[in-house]
């Protein structure tokens, strides 16, 4: 009976609207519980949607493998990167969904199906939205790693349509059209670096594929691509070195491949002001 009242109030404070913060780290468990004893009027009725973002979490730890995680982490980027501060267009809707056959989306058909599974089981439970979904497995996927615990905020609107196109940057482009391109975006020089960190997880030969670590900072001052193995540009995409090529992007480089706390701080901001991009939110 205790448990059950414990429930329902901690339901009422998460639906009580988008003032409240829909975290779900443990240490706001607590005090979510604990909150609604202590604040006086609150509205039962305001439970009736209730919105528990440890069912995602769970739904998503279900299918979630270390294996699994680069590619669902680069579902977030390929969702919310498409991002238009002036016109307020793409960003973190998921509609991704839609843009599955685009050539930079290849392969992440395979991410979105792994994720779909686990949509299935939480809507059965409590209906998610992509974009939710998405944001929480990023989240997920990195901590699956070693890499930071990332509070997500809960809300998120699906768009029923794709994105425009030409939104996400190319592998081809240099340090200046890089930083151009994530301006856009709304990310400033030091986020896109520390955004670009996630690189160190997956198939670009960072360290381990499945390692949340600095190595791809360590990688980058190194620049083993020519020294090491003798194979060049097997490590790393074209567009990782040319942020080391480039002076303002080169300091944040040093100073995350020296400081692997500092790199999961702003790897943490830049990540929440990533899945946050663009998104509406439900207002009850
Ligand atoms: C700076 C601009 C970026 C470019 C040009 C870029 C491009 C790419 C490309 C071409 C791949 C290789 C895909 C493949 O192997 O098939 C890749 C992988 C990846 N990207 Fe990015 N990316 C960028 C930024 C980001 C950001 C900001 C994130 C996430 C926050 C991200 C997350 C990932 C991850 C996790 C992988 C590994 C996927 C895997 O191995 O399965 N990328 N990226
Ligand atoms: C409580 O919330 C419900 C639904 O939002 C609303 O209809 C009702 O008037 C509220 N009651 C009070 C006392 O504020
Ligand atoms: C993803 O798409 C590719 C190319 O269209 C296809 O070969 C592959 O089987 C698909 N994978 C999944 C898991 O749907
Ligand atoms: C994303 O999709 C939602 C739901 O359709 C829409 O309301 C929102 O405007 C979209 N985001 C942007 C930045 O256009």
């Amino acid at each position: 009976m205790i448990i059950m009242l414990l429930n329902l109030f901690f339901f009422v404070y998460d639906g009580a609207g988008p003032r409240s913060s829909l975290c779900f780290r443990r240490r706001d468990l607590a005090s979510a519980i604990l909150l609604p004893f202590m604040l006086p009027n609150i509205n039962i009725s305001s439970a009736a949607e209730p919105y528990d973002g440890s069912v995602i979490q769970n739904g998503v730890r279900k299918f979630l493998t270390k294996g699994k995680a680069a590619g669902v982490l680069r579902l977030v980027f390929h969702d919310a990167g498409t991002f238009d501060i002036v016109d307020q267009s793409g960003g973190m809707n998921g509609s991704i969904i839609y843009e599955v056959d685009r050539p930079e989306n290849a392969g992440l058909n395979r991410s979105i199906k792994i994720l779909g599974k686990a949509k299935e089981e939480i809507d059965s439970v409590q209906k998610v939205s992509w974009a939710d979904l998405i944001a929480v497995a990023g989240a997920e996927a990195v901590a699956l790693c070693g890499g930071p615990e990332i509070p997500v905020k809960l809300g998120r609107l699906d768009s029923n349509t794709a994105d425009p196109t030409g939104k996400l940057p190319e592998e081809t482009l240099d340090a200046t059209a890089l930083k151009a391109s994530f301006s856009k975006k709304g990310f400033s020089t030091q986020e896109m670096v520390v955004l670009s960190g996630a690189h160190t997880i997956g198939g670009k030969g960072f360290g381990s594929p499945i390692v949340f670590d600095n190595t791809y900072f360590k990688v980058l001052v190194d620049k083993p691509q020519t020294s090491s193995s003798g194979m060049a540009g097997m490590v790393g995409l074209r567009t990782d070195w040319a942020l080391a090529e480039d002076d303002e992007c080169l300091r944040w480089i040093k100073i995350y491949a020296d400081d692997q706390a500092k790199f999961f701080d702003d790897f943490r901001d830049a990540y929440i002001k990533l899945v946050n991009s663009g998104a509406s939110w439900r207002t009850a």
